[in-house]
């Protein structure tokens, strides 16, 4: 069979990424463009000024990728991008700019939900093996998805309030930890210890999650100890809420790898960069005699490479998009 070069555009959030992904699998050039340093100055992310860098450098990132790669627009069969869900004014510049290549190139559009590219990341470099459990774990996103075969999702169960990745910005922005918050809080719980007495995950049986409660039990903590004139050892506070967090996700995993004896895991989603977090759903897996699969860390956040994964089942079936595609700030996988 033909190779099949796919041309893949993401800016749902603050990086503006463009890859060149050969069979869905293999990376020929990635470039991605962070406004981390921009938004750290506001302590989080400002849409206006995120849809405008992205305007203002996504041609430049586009030349980057096809320098690197030593190809033209004209090389690639498809262009894939991602439509949903995100900010919406940073995801419309990605989709009229790929519109715009599809149109001027003559290629087929290819559209994408970024969770679902997030799980696709695991297809980099790798097989990825059904029946899955994929554990989706981003700033936007809590859910455990069961996959039994490309684009084949049913959801077992997601977050009842706050994203997990949301909880650790927010503890990190109440410890006086600048954006992103969770790889500062995964920095300092490194010195410290698992403290700090946290509310631990409901005993239920069900497959959701939810992560207002220890959120808000450590905003209470520390404004507690505050008034109080107490210090804060935030090292070891830093390590509880992780080990909490992390402790909520493997209970609900370990209850689906005993109900539905699937031997395969992923994770998948920006926290899934996360060290503990990865050790403890391994040493999990390991307990189940299941296989984990974990992205490299360059995949694991928003990249356009996992984009160029996900769009290439979809070429495959020829399930093409037209140049009437709108992006839309809300989705879900299944
Ligand atoms: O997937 P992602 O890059 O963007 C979304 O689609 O949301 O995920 C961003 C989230 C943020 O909440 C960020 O704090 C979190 O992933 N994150 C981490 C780590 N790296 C990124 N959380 C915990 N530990 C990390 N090392
Ligand atoms: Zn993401």
């Amino acid at each position: 069979m033909k190779d099949v070069y796919i041309l893949s555009v993401e800016t749902s959030c603050d990086e503006t990424s463009i890859a060149i992904v050969k069979n869905g699998t293999e990376v020929v050039a990635l470039t991605i463009l962070t406004q981390m340093d921009t938004h750290a100055n506001f302590g989080g992310v400002v849409p206006e000024i995120a849809s405008r860098m992205h305007t203002e450098n996504i041609t430049m990132v586009l030349e980057e990728t096809l320098n690197k790669a030593h190809m033209k627009v004209e090389d690639v069969d498809a262009i894939a991008v991602t439509y949903c869900p995100g900010l919406l004014g940073s995801l419309l510049v990605g989709v009229e700019f790929a519109k715009v290549l599809s149109y001027v190139y003559k290629k087929p559009l290819i559209k994408v939900n970024h969770l679902i590219g997030h799980i696709y990341a695991n297809k980099i470099d790798n097989k990825m093996e059904f029946p899955v459990l994929a554990l989706v774990i981003s700033g936007g996103h809590t859910e455990l998805i069961k996959m039994t075969g490309d684009y084949e999702f049913e959801k077992l169960g997601e977050t009842e309030d706050d994203a997990i990745g949301e909880a650790f910005d927010k503890v990190a922005r109440v410890i006086g930890l600048p954006y992103p918050g969770g790889p500062n809080i995964e920095k300092l719980a490194r010195d410290g210890h698992d403290t700090y007495k946290l509310p631990k995950p409901v005993m239920d049986d069900t497959y959701n999650f939810s992560y207002s409660g220890l959120k808000s039990s450590v905003i209470n903590l520390v404004n507690n100890e505050r008034q109080r004139g107490n210090e804060i050892r935030k090292e070891d506070l830093a390590c509880s809420f992780q080990t909490t967090a992390v402790e909520e996700l493997t209970r609900k995993l370990e209850l689906a790898l005993k109900n539905t004896d699937i031997k395969n895991v992923i994770i998948a989603g920006g926290v899934s960069a996360n060290k503990y977090l990865r050790g403890q759903i391994q040493e999990l897996c390991d307990k189940y005699d299941a296989k984990l699969n974990l992205p490299e860390f360059i995949y694991c956040t928003d990249n356009a490479a996992m984009i160029g994964a996900a769009a290439y089942p979809l070429y495959l079936k020829r399930d093409f998009a037209d140049l009437e595609l709108n992006a839309k700030s809300t989705s879900s996988i299944c």
